[in-house]
């Protein structure tokens, strides 16, 4: 009976006897005692026939001859890997209770074939020939024990593939040298965060949305997977105090259904400034620079205002569109903008919270998306994309 076969198997019918004795007989379909006795059989004449063809084809020397002679044995049975000892593991051994009776019939009946077969008194019969024709050194190939081909120099090399960074990652360090450039530099905080960091000390009330189970992804009822990088800000305060000059890239997680602009993981970058006497002016500079750093000279700003409990105001940055300048395209969805990110000047009681005196210091903050923005650089429409491991989208970005 032939068991249908599933896609993407080999076709038993066009499989060699190697393949054939390294699977067992449910992998090769055959369930009844016809089967067993034509699959043995096949066995029987490939033995009979590799052993006419090397003795018409002959052997060059006695080295050969003896080589010759001891692969086609080791081929059959040898303990270890013969083709008799792995009918053995793989037909007879596993084969059920129905099949066991013809299958030991058959194993026997074969082994005594190949016995009588004699490969050891093949030494006698394989003639000797001046030179080994082209068809013995394939013979030779079939059994392994081909002397290795002269080495061709004039064959191109192996090349080892080369990795690559991450687009989201390259996009990620481009925006860190602006920053470093400007005397910024990089901090770090941990991912799994505590409730305190992550809302209250950002002034992020018990009441707020984004503190429910469908927003944030719990640990316990006191932390969590951080949802933004602002409680390093916090963290960043009590560890150096003010002056303070800082960017926070690094991975968030949000409780957001995957879909073409959101990802349960992220990543963002957050910047903070916090100096003597500085004001919303020094925050529209900088960013400006920024903008016009990583899009070029002609991309405008616009702030818009916008509400954060951590900022105080608050705005959200977009830029002209890069591509049409402002005309309208596909990128910017034909508005001429770009929303870049969310900023604002930091609130009194989070610099209080962080440990730092809000009548002689006081700073501003900005919380990037990298994984959009690494989207609207190179005109990406999923974010899914950057996650989700096919080689051919991410070599792209070499
Ligand atoms: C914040 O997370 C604020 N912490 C930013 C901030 C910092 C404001 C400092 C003021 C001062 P928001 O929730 O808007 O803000 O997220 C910032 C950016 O993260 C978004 O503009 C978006 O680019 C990105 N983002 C948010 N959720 C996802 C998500 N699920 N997948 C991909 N990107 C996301």
């Amino acid at each position: 009976m032939v068991v249908p076969q599933r896609q993407g198997e080999a076709n038993p019918t066009q499989m060699g006897v190697e393949e054939k004795v390294r699977k067992t007989l449910a992998e090769l379909g055959v369930n009844d005692s016809p089967g067993v006795e034509s699959l043995f059989a096949e066995l029987r004449k490939a033995a009979k026939e590799e052993r006419a063809q090397l003795i018409a084809r002959g052997a060059a020397n006695q080295p050969q001859r003896e080589r010759l002679c001891k692969a086609l044995r080791d081929r059959w049975l040898a303990r270890k890997g013969g083709f008799l000892s792995q009918v053995d593991e793989k037909w007879l051994k596993p084969a059920g209770k129905d099949l066991k009776p013809v299958v030991g019939r058959q194993f026997n009946e074969l082994r005594r074939f190949v016995t009588d077969l004699e490969f050891e008194k093949l030494l006698e019969a394989l003639p000797l020939q001046q030179e080994a024709s082209p068809q013995t050194e394939l013979v030779l190939n079939a059994v392994g024990t081909a002397r290795p081909a002269p080495r061709d120099i004039t064959l191109p090399g192996l090349r080892r593939p080369l990795g690559s960074l991450h687009p989201v990652i390259r996009m990620q360090r481009e925006i860190e040298e602006i920053f470093l450039r400007l005397g910024f530099w990089i901090e770090s905080g941990p991912e799994i965060e505590s409730t305190y960091y992550n809302f209250d000390a950002l002034n992020i009330p018990e009441s707020h949305p984004s503190r429910d189970d469908w927003d944030t992804f719990y640990i316990d009822s006191k932390t969590v997977l951080r949802t933004h990088t602002s409680p390093v800000q916090i963290r960043a305060m009590e560890k150096y105090g003010a002056p303070l000059y800082i960017i926070i890239p690094g991975k968030c997680y949000r409780h957001d259904n995957p879909d073409s602009t959101h990802s349960p993981m992220f990543h963002q970058i957050e910047g903070l400034a916090i100096d003597q006497d500085i004001t919303f002016a020094d925050l529209k500079g900088t960013l400006d620079f920024f903008a016009k750093m990583l899009f070029g000279e002609k991309v405008r700003t616009r702030f818009q205002p916008s509400f954060f409990p951590f900022t105080e105001p608050s705005g959200e940055v977009a830029v002209s569109c890069f591509v049409c300048g402002g005309q309208g395209c596909r990128v910017c969805k034909e508005s001429g903008w770009i929303e870049l990110m969310g900023c604002g000047m930091v609130h009194p009681q989070v610099l209080r919270n962080g440990g730092i005196d809000p009548d002689k210091h006081c700073g501003w903050a900005f919380g990037l998306g990298v994984d959009r923005f690494a989207m609207v650089k190179h005109d990406i429409n999923d974010i899914q994309l950057f996650f989700q491991g096919d080689v051919r989208f991410l070599e792209q970005f070499r």
